[in-house]
């Protein structure tokens, strides 16, 4: 069988900060390649980098040096209205705030990644009514942010995020304000619909639990990624 294509791939990627004439090397020479439909956590001390690593492989930062590929994208050589159809067609996003837009339903704002990419409205409602569904949101299609569980909300984010059938989702403590169960059950509906779409998921977490779920674990230590097994 051939060898699942790369989603995401850095090369020697370094990245520096200039902090008050203080230089601070978060990375120097960092290398990752991510699979199709491969799952991935992310443990670090907080500090570690681990937030700067997410926003430059989903093209939300620029690297000091080295390179960045999504799907065959040369991040760096795109201009910014390039990066984004990129990251709008080939990534998704989760945060540990759900950053829903407070005045929309949960049917509209799962319905915004489609009408951003300028798909009909009426495909975009079918669409996102669907994955809503999937997450077990289907009776809560009118609920605005603020009259849904911060669970219901999370799982709101995550069909927001796979609405667009991306190749990766990029995952940034996206647990961190939940419960243990709560967490628990949103993790495993993430895997389920990873899964189901062979969406490949990169997860930021300091949770072993979490990080137990995903098929490789690193740690960001010191500007590298070291190899945990899970
Ligand atoms: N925009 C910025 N300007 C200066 N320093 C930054 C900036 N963003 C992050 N840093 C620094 O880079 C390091 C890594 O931050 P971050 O990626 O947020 O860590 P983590 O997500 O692992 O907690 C920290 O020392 C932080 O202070
Ligand atoms: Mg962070």
């Amino acid at each position: 069988m051939n060898k699942p294509h790369t989603v995401i791939e850095c090369r020697n990627l370094s990245k520096h900060f200039i902090d008050a004439n203080r230089k601070i090397n978060v990375f120097d020479g960092l290398n990752l390649r991510v699979h199709a439909g491969e799952t991935m956590a992310i443990m670090g001390a907080s500090g570690s980098g681990k937030s700067t690593l997410l926003h430059l492989l989903g093209g939300l930062d620029v690297p000091t040096t080295g390179e960045v590929h999504v799907c065959d994208h040369d991040m760096a050589q795109l201009n910014n209205k390039k990066r984004g159809l990129v990251r709008n067609k080939h990534l998704g996003f989760v945060y540990q705030f759900h950053h829903l837009l407070p005045e929309f339903s949960a049917l509209e704002n799962v319905m915004m990644p489609l009408l951003i990419a300028r798909e009909s409205k009426a495909l975009a409602r079918q669409k996102a009514r669907e994955i809503l569904n999937q997450v077990g949101l289907g009776e809560r299609l009118s609920h605005r942010p603020g009259q849904l569980s911060g669970g219901e909300r999370q799982r709101a984010a995550i069909a927001r995020a796979l609405v667009t059938n991306p190749d990766c989702i990029l995952a940034d403590e996206p647990t961190g304000n939940l419960d243990e169960d709560t967490a628990m059950s949103v993790m495993n509906l993430f895997i389920e619909l990873n899964k189901q779409h062979q969406t490949a998921l990169i997860v930021v977490t300091h949770d072993r639990q979490v990080a137990a779920l995903m098929q490789t674990t690193y740690r960001l230590k010191h500007g590298d990624l070291q190899p945990l097994s899970n």
